[in-house]
């Protein structure tokens, strides 16, 4: 199965969310939704699920729940057309339960872990979860640096969890982005690599290019 690259939409108003949708729209399956509250991380975007319902996305796309309160927000998301919903280990208290809730609003669901969070401790919830999304970042904003811990963090899962479907979010470009997929990773989440190159479909190209397998 070829790694997937998915662009990730940090955005500020809806009109800068529409334009980066429709910029890589024919250059991706998926897209990533970044929702941030301002208080689960320092930043806050745009991404109101009420005109995503009125106004459906083109492709399919996940919801990335960089918020305090995940579970207020699952009715909205799945009403939305939302198909995958990604919570954060360290938003709640029992994950898998949380995972659970999610699946029930018809939506897959994904466990995500910040840099600073070992595997050890989304372990007992793994089996609930969908995919699991590794945070190459501290999240909160775009452009920021690959941090290593990553690569490490995507072969123990792959070692322990040999048929999870595994994710990296943060700091993908040309590079890191190889030793990732060499590492195990199924789905590469891009923001600035792809949207601040200018060209973001080429770069989307440039990304897929760097992960195909040799055959
Ligand atoms: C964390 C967000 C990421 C970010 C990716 O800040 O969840 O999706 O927008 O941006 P890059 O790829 O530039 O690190």
């Amino acid at each position: 199965m070829p790694v997937e690259i998915i662009p990730a939409i940090l955005a500020k108003d809806e009109k800068e969310l529409r334009r980066k949708v429709e910029s890589v729209e024919g250059s991706c399956q998926t897209v990533q939704i970044d929702v941030m509250d301002g208080k689960f991380v320092d930043n806050s975007t745009w991404a109101d699920p009420e005109r995503f319902r009125k106004m459906p996305l083109p492709m399919p796309y996940e919801a990335h729940l960089m918020v305090e309160d995940p579970l207020e927000r699952l009715d909205a998301w799945s009403l939305a057309g939302c198909q995958r919903v990604l919570i954060h280990a360290e938003s709640v208290e029992d994950l898998a339960e949380a995972l659970r809730v999610a699946k029930s609003y018809g939506m897959e669901a994904g466990i995500s872990i910040n840099p600073e969070t070992p595997v050890a401790d989304i372990e007992a919830a793994i089996a609930e979860a969908d995919v699991v999304q590794v945070m190459g970042v501290h999240p909160g904003w775009m452009g920021q640096a690959f941090q290593e811990g990553a690569v490490e963090k995507v072969a123990e899962l792959r070692e322990k969890f040999p048929d999870l479907v595994i994710e990296v979010d943060g700091g993908v470009a040309v590079g890191v982005a190889r030793r990732l997929a060499d590492a195990g990773a199924d789905r590469l989440v891009a923001g600035s690599a792809v949207f601040n190159s200018g060209a973001p479909a080429k770069s989307l190209d440039a990304l897929r290019a760097d992960v195909e397998f040799e055959e």
